[in-house]
Order: C-alpha cells, then structure tokens, then sequence
C-alpha cells in the first residue's frame, strides 16, 4: 500500500465523466486504464466522479478500465449511466458489482489513510437553482431515462427534485455516519455539482437555463449544514456534470472541485496524495 517517500501512504487518482462508450477501438476503456497507470504508476486507487458509459455498458466498461489500472476503482454513477435503461437498473447492477470496481454507495466508507475517508452518494439535479419553469433546455435525460419517460415540464421538474432529495438524503446520513466514526477529512464524491457557483462550464457558471439541471441545490444545503457543524472537519467534494474544470470554496472547511472531460478524450483530473 505505501509508496513511503515523504510520508505520503496513498495516492488517489480522480477521473470524472470518462464516457468509456465513446472510446473507439482500440483504445478501448482497458487501453485507458493501463496508460492511466502507466502516467500514474505509484497510484493506490481511482476515484470516477458518474457519466462512466451507459445502462447496459458501465459495468462491464469500468470493470475493464479497473482491470487495465490493476487498482480498485471507487465510483458513483451519473446521469448517463441509466441512459437507454433506469435509475433504478443502473442502481440494482452497479450493487452487484464484486470485481475490482466498486460502487462507493454499497462501499459506504473507504479509508483512505489514517482519519481520512473517501463517502460517495451518486447526486442528481434538483432543478432548484436558476429558471426551471421557463428553461428551454431539453436534456437527452429526458428521452433516454426510463424514470423520466412520458413526463413534461413540472413533471420532470418533480422527478428530478424528489431524486435528488432522496440522494441528498443518503449523502448526509453517510457523511454523519464518517464524522461519528472520527474521520476528520473526507473526500466526498458526487456527479452533479452542489452548488451553482461550481457548475463550470468553459471557465464561467451556467446560466439561468442549465443552472436547473447542472446543480443539486439540496445536496449544496446539506453540505453546508454538516461543515458548519463540525469545524473541526474538512471535506473535499470531487464532482463533474458540467465537463468543465474549476474550484469553489464554500467555506474554511468545505471545497467543491469540479472536473474537466470531453467526449472520446477522457482524462485525470486530479492526484492527491494522502
Ligand atoms: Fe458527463
Ligand atoms: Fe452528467
């Protein structure tokens, strides 16, 4: 497990929105795995912050690119992980999951090094933050989720709400369940952004028609409850979605970080050593 130079116990690797579908062959997602070890050869293990591929190819794409790392890969999953499937197929497969990668909800807490946890809670967007009823954005979501077939405007609004307060919900009992346990650093990992102000998009914010659906704003409340409640605990929140790299300081103790993808070009978007 140690690499021992300079105290350093463990490195942690953090891909987001790798998109494996999109790899052409033959560098498919096990050829990205390898050359991830290959730019990265003292890592311990991978975090993926959601959008690995789709429904019925995320498991077999991650377990492959885990198999071309060699290490455990930690993910949670996105929104394109349920597309040509549902929420809740993606959820029953992804529990299923005994190889090398490994889903971070079943997982509940991973140490990382002495006091320091990885927790991760999937997240959706809650269409609270900017102009749900009047945005003229139209997410691929909509067509291609079963949880979200047949459903127009308030509808999806609704639905999208009341996922995300569930995911809010199981993101603060895991996170409480870390603090209890003592850790007092916790990486926390989650696919949609928590806050408006860390929703990059090509180095700005998302406006008031993408801001519905790039932010959980539940998440975000929650976050802030449990930091001001513990000072004496840090939390780093690794989260993608909006494929656009940046960092936001909520507070002393709480820093969201948002990571870079594109399609058919994924990439690290951070190393922490711990
Ligand atoms: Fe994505
Ligand atoms: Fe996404």
């Amino acid at each position: 497990l140690a690499n021992g130079v300079n105290g350093v116990v463990m490195e942690l690797i953090w891909i987001t929105d790798p998109h494996l579908n999109f790899l052409g062959q033959p560098f498919g997602p096990k050829a990205f795995g390898v050359s991830v070890f290959e730019e990265h050869p003292n890592l311990d293990a991978v975090v993926m912050t959601g959008d690995l591929a789709e429904c019925d190819s995320f498991k077999e794409m991650v377990e492959s690119f885990a198999q071309g790392v060699g290490k455990t890969v930690w993910f949670v999953l996105g929104n394109h992980d349920a597309y040509n499937g549902s929420i809740r197929w993606m959820k029953k497969q992804a529990a299923s999951m005994k190889g090398l990668a490994r889903w971070l909800v079943t997982e509940k807490l991973v140490e990382l090094a002495p006091g320091v946890a990885l927790v991760g809670q999937d997240g959706w967007y809650d269409a609270r933050n900017g102009k749900p009823q009047t945005s003229n954005v139209a997410l691929s979501d909509f067509f291609a989720i079963g949880e979200f077939l047949g459903k127009w405007g308030n509808g999806i609004i609704a639905e999208a709400s009341s996922l995300a307060d569930n995911e809010a919900q199981v993101a603060d009992r895991s996170l409480r369940e870390a603090i209890e346990k003592g850790y007092k650093r916790i990486v926390f990992a989650t696919h949609v952004p928590p806050y408006a102000l860390a929703t990059w998009h090509e180095g700005k914010i998302s406006d008031g028609n993408f801001l519905p659906w790039m932010s959980s704003k539940v998440m975000g409340e929650v976050l802030d409850e449990i930091v001001s409640e513990h000072l004496d605990v840090d939390i780093t929140v690794l989260c993608g979605h909006t494929h656009s790299p940046g960092t936001y300081r909520r507070a002393p103790n709480l820093t969201v970080l948002t990571g870079r993808s594109r399609y058919g070009y994924p990439c690290v978007s951070g190393e922490f050593n711990f």
